[in-house]
Order: structure tokens, then sequence, then C-alpha cells
């Protein structure tokens, strides 16, 4: 099934003030692999992902979703097929209510009332939020938030997930139930994260970047074995994969 394949190539990407986020980089995600982006603070992760469903674009560089290359005229059906979770959920959540900022898009793919009431109940209850339904998203604790923009995009059923940090601010228990969820998904997915014991349980695949480029790409756990890789891009080992202190 190619369309749910992500491929960039040569993706150069300076922001505004200059700062060259993006060098170069290119990889192909073949369908229902589950890929991890890691790397550095300021390693190029977020810039990145941005440029999955068009939010930023790289002159000169390509991205392709499925059978579609990403232009101004697919770049709608594009984001319907690609839901994408932002590092910072005040990005994703600009409704009065929870349940008004999960229905958002569902309404907007022009599904009747009940249906989209089905979807926002469901996508809720999927990250144990549905108590927070009628509360206003400005209002909810960093973790609260993170489930309800999770929620938002579970909402839209989307082929492909693509999740920025999505783990971070979570408690211990919600980062469980959100783990064993993203383990039931079998389509394509890409995390970028600082959570190396979730890639672990998750993805099978591991980017590595750093400077805004791939400096690895290969299955995580020969890379996660890879001490020199590992220290060269500020990575640590995940804690499974660290000695025990106390028992040797
Ligand atoms: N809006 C912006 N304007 C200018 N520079 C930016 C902007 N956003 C990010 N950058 C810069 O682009 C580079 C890549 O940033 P990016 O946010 O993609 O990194 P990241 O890998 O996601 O980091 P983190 O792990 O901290 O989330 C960094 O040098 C950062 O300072
Ligand atoms: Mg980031």
């Amino acid at each position: 099934m190619s369309h749910h394949i992500v491929e960039v190539e040569d993706l150069k990407y300076a922001y505004p003030d200059g700062t060259q986020a993006l060098n170069g980089l290119s990889f192909r995600i073949t369908h229902g692999e589950s890929v991890a982006i890691v790397g550095a603070n300021g390693a190029g992760k977020s810039t990145l992902l941005l440029h999955l469903n068009g939010y930023l674009s790289s002159p000169g560089g390509k991205v392709r979703i499925g059978d579609f290359p990403l232009t101004r005229e697919t770049v709608a059906d594009i984001r319907k097929t690609v839901g994408m979770v932002f590092q910072d959920p005040d990005d994703q959540l600009f409704m009065p209510t929870v349940f008004e900022d999960v229905a958002f898009g569902p309404a907007n793919l022009g599904l009747a009332d009940e249906e989209v009431e089905r979807r926002v109940v469901d996508a809720l209850t999927r990250v144990d939020a549905l108590r927070l339904k009628d509360r206003p998203p400005y209002r909810l604790s960093g973790g609260e938030k993170r489930a309800v923009a999770i929620a938002t995009v579970l909402a839209m059923s989307p082929s492909i997930l693509v999740m920025d940090e999505p783990t971070s601010n979570l408690d211990p228990a919600a980062r469980r139930q959100f783990i064993e969820l993203l383990a039931t998904f079998h389509h394509t997915t890409i995390i970028a994260t600082h959570d190396l014991d979730l890639v672990l349980d998750l993805c099978a695949r591991t980017i590595v970047l750093k400077e805004g480029r791939v400096v690895a790409d290969g299955p995580t756990l020969e890379l996660f074995a890879d001490e020199a890789l590992l220290a060269a891009s500020r990575l640590e080992k995940p804690l499974r994969m660290q000695g025990c202190p106390v028992c040797g």
C-alpha cells in the first residue's frame, strides 16, 4: 500500500532569522513502519516534522506522502492523511471546550453529528480524558493538554501518525497507556522523542538527527548499542539497556 509511504528528499530549511535548521535531509519510510526521530535539542526534529504536512516547506526539497508530492494543490488532502501532534499542545488546542476541540477536525470532514460525537467520545476515552470534555483546554494541566491534543488527532483516524514529543508531561500511567494505545496502531507512525525507552517499545527503526542531518538510520537495537553514536548525538541508552547499579 503505497499511500502510507513518507519520503523526504534533500530538505534544507532556514528560519526567517537565518537559523539553518535542516541541512539536506533524506529518508523513506514505508507502509506500517514505526520510526523514531531522535537527537539533541535543536537537532531539527520538530522542523522536520513540520515539513511532513506542509506547515513548513523547503525550497528545492521534496516531500512525498503516498502517491502524491506535497504541493499547494495536495496539501489539504495530505493533512487528512497525516495526523500531526505538535510539540506544544497550545498550538493544537484553540476551541472553548475540549469536546469542541476534538470535534473540530471530524466536523470539518463533513461527518454527521452522531459520527462526530462517536469519534470524540472514542478518542477521549482512548487517552483517558473523557472526564475533561466540558473543560476549557487552556485551563488544563500540561499532561491533560497533551492527552487532549493526541485525541484531536486520533479522532481524525489518520493513516499516518506524526507525533512530536507525545509523552512529555504525561504521568507514568498515562505514558504507559499511550504506549499500549500506539502498539495497537498498525499504520505508519513517526515519533520525535527524547523518551528512548518508548522508542525501544514502539519503534523498530530509528533515525538520528544532528545539526539538521541524518547521522544514522537503522534498526533501533543496533543504533542504541552504538555507544559512540549515542555520545556524539547527546543521547543515552534507554534505562532498560543500562546495567542495574544495584544488582550489577
Ligand atoms: N521559529 C524559529 N526561529 C528561528 N530558529 C528556530 C525556530 N524554531 C527552531 N529554530 C532553530 O532551529 C533549529 C532546530 O530546531 P528544532 O525545534 O527543529 O529542534 P528539535 O530537534 O525539535 O529540538 P527539541 O528537542 O528541543 O525539541 C534549532 O537551532 C532552533 O534553535
Ligand atoms: Mg522539537
